[in-house]
């Protein structure tokens, strides 16, 4: 039986830094943002944006109601939880209108549980082929001002319908994963802020794809020139060019090739910054919706790693017509019609939090277009959502 993506589907905040504007500021060349770092805006979510509401809005933008139907797995992984007991998954449940008879929780690996997600889903669809899952990946990626991090935030959230028979990607059984006890990033469950060992953060990214590539090669028999294209898990854009000169280093004759997808794969993430969970996932529906190279039957590479740290390799095969399903339109005119936050706001913004005492937070939502869900007010520590 065939199962992978049936509908890809995102969200991101309606304001974002400009990176150069960034750079200036903080007084480091622009270059060493757009370029060395190759981010060219960053997504800015605002107090009433949360996990929660970003994947509302990323799940409503794909779902109709056969999906609403059919689903009774909501799965949705981040690590800006917004509750240590109550999932996310049971929000987004709720609010986008999916059957009763559901099972929804949340899952926590880094920037790697949508994987997981992914993965737990296709085991159930395996068994219960006419169902179908929602998998989720929403994050708010902050570091903090001033902070070598700062230039790799964002904020946003992938949907995917995981089904059999799925009219855009079909995933292969074909995985190699690898756990560490490493300390690259982390968040202590007191802190907004994300800790980093940025260089070792970004070696332990690359050791962990060529462990996870050899061990991928040896179980599958495949080589580099059996991928059309592959998509990394995406911090930052100039991430993925580091690792496809690792994973090319002894095969060159498969750099240009890759390197072609690997521009239209970071067209999206170029534009919204880090979105943890659902980076990876950004950046495979920009690759399917900017490249006109692939065809049916095109195999995609998908390497997913969530510090801490655990890393996987995959792949899958594009479908016939898998164009027809996707919404480039829309999704290029969502990152267009975004307002530039001007500096000064941002810096503001970024320092402010809802509160942490138990007193009661009511939402701003004039900066949102009609039809989003958003977070309209803490009362007595309960949190409540609404669809503008
Ligand atoms: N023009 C062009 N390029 C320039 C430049 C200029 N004027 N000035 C500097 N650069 C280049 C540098 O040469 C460097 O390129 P290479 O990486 O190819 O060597 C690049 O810009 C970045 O410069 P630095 O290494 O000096 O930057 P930095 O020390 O300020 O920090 C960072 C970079 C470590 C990525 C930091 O932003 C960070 O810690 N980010 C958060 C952690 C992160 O994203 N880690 C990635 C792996 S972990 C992961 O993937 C999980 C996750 O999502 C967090």
């Amino acid at each position: 039986m065939n199962i992978g993506i049936d509908k890809i589907g995102f969200y991101t905040p309606e304001q974002y830094v400009d990176m150069e504007k960034l750079a200036e500021v903080r007084g480091v060349e622009p270059a060493k943002y757009t370029i060395g770092i190759g981010q060219e805006r960053m997504a800015v979510a605002s107090l009433h944006e949360d996990a929660v509401s970003m994947a509302v809005n990323a799940a409503l933008s794909i779902l109709d109601d056969e999906d609403r139907k059919a689903i009774d797995l909501v799965l949705f992984g981040t690590e800006s939880g917004v509750d240590h007991s109550k999932s996310a998954a049971v929000w987004v449940h709720h609010l986008t209108g999916i059957q009763k008879n559901a099972r929804s929780f949340e899952l926590k690996q880094a920037c790697y549980s949508a994987t997981g997600g992914i993965k737990m889903a296709l085991g159930h669809i395996a068994l219960n082929p006419e169902s179908k899952a929602l998998v989720i990946g929403s994050d708010i990626a902050k570091y903090g001002l001033n902070t070598s991090g700062e230039p790799t935030q964002g904020a946003g959230a992938v949907a995917m319908v995981i089904s059999s028979d799925p009219r855009i990607l079909v995933l292969d059984n074909d995985s190699a994963a690898l756990t560490k006890d490493i300390s690259d990033f982390w968040r202590p469950l007191y802190s907004d802020y994300a800790f980093v060992d940025g260089k070792f953060s970004n070696e332990s990214y690359l050791s962990f794809l060529e462990d996870v590539w050899e061990n991928y090669k040896e179980k599958t028999d495949r080589e580099l020139k059996d991928f059309e294209a592959v998509c990394f898990h995406l911090p930052y854009t100039k991430m993925a060019k580091k690792a496809i000169l690792r994973l090319t280093k002894d095969a060159k004759e498969e750099t240009e090739r890759l390197m072609t997808h690997y521009e239209n794969s970071i067209v999206y993430n170029k534009q919204v910054g880090n979105i943890y969970t659902g980076s990876l996932y950004l950046s495979l529906l920009s690759l399917l919706e900017q490249s006109s190279k692939l065809t049916e039957g095109s195999r995609i590479g998908l390497f997913s790693y969530g510090s801490g740290a655990v890393g996987e390799f995959f792949s899958g095969t594009v479908q016939p017509r898998y164009e027809d399903f996707l919404n480039k339109e829309m999704h290029e005119a969502t990152l267009e019609n975004r307002r530039e936050l001007p500096i000064e706001e941002y810096e503001e913004l970024l320092q402010k939090s809802l509160p942490k005492d138990g007193s009661d937070f009511e939402a701003k939502s004039d900066q949102l277009s009609e039809g989003r869900a958003y977070l309209v007010a803490i009362k007595e520590n309960v949190r409540k959502y609404e669809i503008k």
